[in-house]
């Protein structure tokens, strides 16, 4: 039997650092089945997921406190517990007890210390959040979700080589270089700067067509408008696609959370609605016509193009002023009328 792994530090002294208490999306709600185990992380720890045989999502430490294998490497059993894959010991996922070992000797009993870290885990909108145990029986403080039901459908997920403060800074300083819209550029045209409104914190940008982009070295009309939102330091953003006339076009709900060793782990879900048919451009048409994703969240970030990114939205966007006014640490794009863009060198969508 190993020793307890820093996985097990008290709630106090995780708190003290800052960690621990807060809930994180870290999966898809279809991602995690009862047919096989599915490994993620919480705060840079890694952690299995599964559902039990009544459906539930059950979270524990993945790392057996036998031989620290991989939970995540082993199987779900028929009676909704969790079974390493090297020597056979079983976890139940709402106790983290083990509850079973392969021949184990006659009146040999398992010690009570043989368990592996249990988490507290949720469903909100089709994302499983993930807290630890020990800080209290608050749920997971989730906007109401703005993806409608009915429309084509995309989802994805991916892990980032960059830190979770940083990536999140970059999609306010720069989403063209994080979000990929199929026939469209994200410009580096703030078209709002970035404001709170119920608990919400939003920037938007112009949005042409690529077409538009490679032909003039200028721009000055943007026909769509990209709307990023999410609470301060927020893990669940939304990102909406807007016509010129402010009908929704395409929505998806973004989450963002710290995966390990200074990458980040990004989950997505979201749909196409109508006014993306008539007013879309013709690739976004054709793909969502195709059943292919639109959107998607870009997995090969260019780091030349994210360490040129200056620091313009990302401190108003995650640090918003007290009385909800925005502090913008320097003066921003933002204008009340249009004005001429130099295209910048974004990645291609
Ligand atoms: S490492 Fe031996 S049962 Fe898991």
């Amino acid at each position: 039997m190993d020793v307890p792994n820093g996985s097990r530090l008290p709630p106090a002294t995780l708190a003290a650092r800052g960690m621990g208490a807060r809930w994180w999306p870290i999966a898809l709600s279809e991602q995690v089945s009862d047919q096989a185990p599915l490994g993620a992380f919480y705060e840079g720890e890694p952690i299995v997921l599964y559902r039990d045989g009544q459906g539930q999502v059950r979270a524990l430490e993945d790392r057996c406190p036998h031989r620290r294998a991989p939970l995540s490497l082993g199987r779900v059993t028929p009676d909704g517990q969790l079974q390493c894959g090297y020597h056979g010991w079983t976890y139940d996922g709402v106790s983290g007890m083990c509850t079973a070992i392969p021949n184990l000797s006659k009146g040999e009993r398992i010690p009570s210390h043989y368990m592996a870290q249990p988490y507290c885990v949720t469903e909100r909108d089709g994302f499983v959040f993930v807290r630890r145990q020990g800080f209290g029986e608050n749920e997971p403080h989730v906007a109401p979700s703005r993806v409608p039901h009915g429309g084509p459908r995309f989802r994805g997920c991916t892990t980032v080589a960059t830190p979770y403060d940083e990536y999140l800074a970059a999609l306010a300083d720069g989403p063209h270089l994080l979000i990929s819209l199929s026939g469209l550029h994200i410009t580096n045209y703030v078209s709002a700067d970035a404001c709170e409104q119920d608990g919400q914190v939003g920037i938007e940008w112009g949005v042409v067509s690529v077409a538009r982009r490679r032909n003039h070295r200028f721009v000055t009309d943007y026909p769509w408008t990209l709307r990023l939102s999410c609470e301060p330091n927020g893990a669940l953003l939304s990102v909406e696609l807007l016509t010129r006339d402010e009908q929704l076009a395409l929505i998806a709900m973004v989450a963002v959370s710290p995966a390990a060793r200074g990458t980040t782990a990004v989950n997505w879900r979201g749909t196409v609605l109508p006014a993306a048919a008539g007013l879309g451009p013709a690739l976004l048409r054709a793909r969502t016509r195709l059943g292919a994703a639109p959107f998607r969240m870009i997995s090969n970030i260019d780091g030349h193009l994210l360490a040129r990114l200056a620091r313009l939205h990302s401190t108003s966007w995650m640090h918003p002023g007290p009385s909800g006014a925005t502090q913008p640490e320097v003066p921003t794009e933002a204008a009340s009328t249009p004005r001429q863009e130099t295209i910048h060198g974004g990645s291609s969508v």
